[in-house]
């Protein structure tokens, strides 16, 4: 269901997760939450309070779609890979949602904020700072190597190499890295075509076999049935410069 919305979503133009935009909202209210119990806290004055709870109501509510978006993200464009950063934002997610849920009902009834409701805005606002950084791992924490590689022209100016490495970031970087051997999800692709077999199959290295590995992928990588030959071209010729 995932990626018939995705291909609709391509069809007018919009290529990009929607996780990431989705995110500020519930952030920022978080946030703004914990700033305005902070306050009322302080200062025992009701308007505080009630625009903390106003806040946490809309945090709760913008939440859920964000949680529901990033799930779809993660299956589109990760393949739903079970890695560091996308496990420790689903478990942030849950507490999240379980402190503001508590919040929204806790506070109904009560004109001060409490010892434990401040504790638990508190808790909220650590968890925000928490999912934060790891979309920011699994965003920006990629190697930049061959990014560098690529500015110093070293690469051969074929925009089907640029096109490879732009495909490649998008669909292969979050499980394989570029510029090392080193396994990350899957073994990393550096010197590939410099080696006479694959690393966990075992098939020889060839196109054929890479092309084979992104459609009828051995063991635990997903499919990647979508890409057109064209793709597929592109991609190889970058892999072969790595
Ligand atoms: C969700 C994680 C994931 C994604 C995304 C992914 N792979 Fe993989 N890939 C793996 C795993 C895991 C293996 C190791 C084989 C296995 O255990 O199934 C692998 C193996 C490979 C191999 C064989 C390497 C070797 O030395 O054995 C190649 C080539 C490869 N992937 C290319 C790609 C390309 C190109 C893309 C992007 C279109 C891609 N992969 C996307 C997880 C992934």
């Amino acid at each position: 269901m995932a990626s018939e919305f995705y291909q609709l979503l391509s069809s007018i133009g919009y290529h990009h997760p929607l996780h990431p935009a989705m995110t500020h909202l519930p952030a920022g209210l978080t946030i703004a939450c914990f700033l305005f119990a902070l306050l009322g806290y302080l200062s025992n004055r009701p308007q505080f309070t009630r625009t903390a709870r106003h806040c946490t109501v809309l945090a709760f509510l913008s939440a859920i779609p964000t949680i529901i978006f990033g799930y779809f993200d993660w299956q589109h464009f990760y393949g739903g890979a079970i890695i560091f950063p996308i496990i420790g934002k689903m478990i942030l997610a849950a507490l999240l949602l379980l402190f503001l849920c508590v919040l929204v009902f806790a506070g109904r009834k009560s004109q001060n904020v409490t010892g434990r409701q401040m504790a638990l805005y508190f808790a909220g606002f650590l968890v925000v700072i928490g999912l934060g950084f790891l979309g920011g791992e699994l965003v920006y924490n990629k190697q930049t190597a061959s990014e560098q590689k690529t500015s110093a022209g070293e690469i051969s100016e074929k925009a089907s190499v640029t096109d490879g490495k732009e495909l490649f970031e998008k669909k292969c970087s979050a499980c394989h890295l570029a510029d090392s051997p080193r396994t990350k999800v899957g073994p990393g692709l550096k010197g590939l075509f410099q080696k006479e077999k694959m690393q966990v199959s075992g098939w020889p290295v060839s196109e054929e076999n890479l092309k084979r590995q992104l459609k009828k992928p051995f063991d635990q990588m997903p499919a990647f049935d979508q890409l057109t030959d064209k793709e597929i071209t592109a991609l190889t010729g970058y892999i072969k410069t790595l």
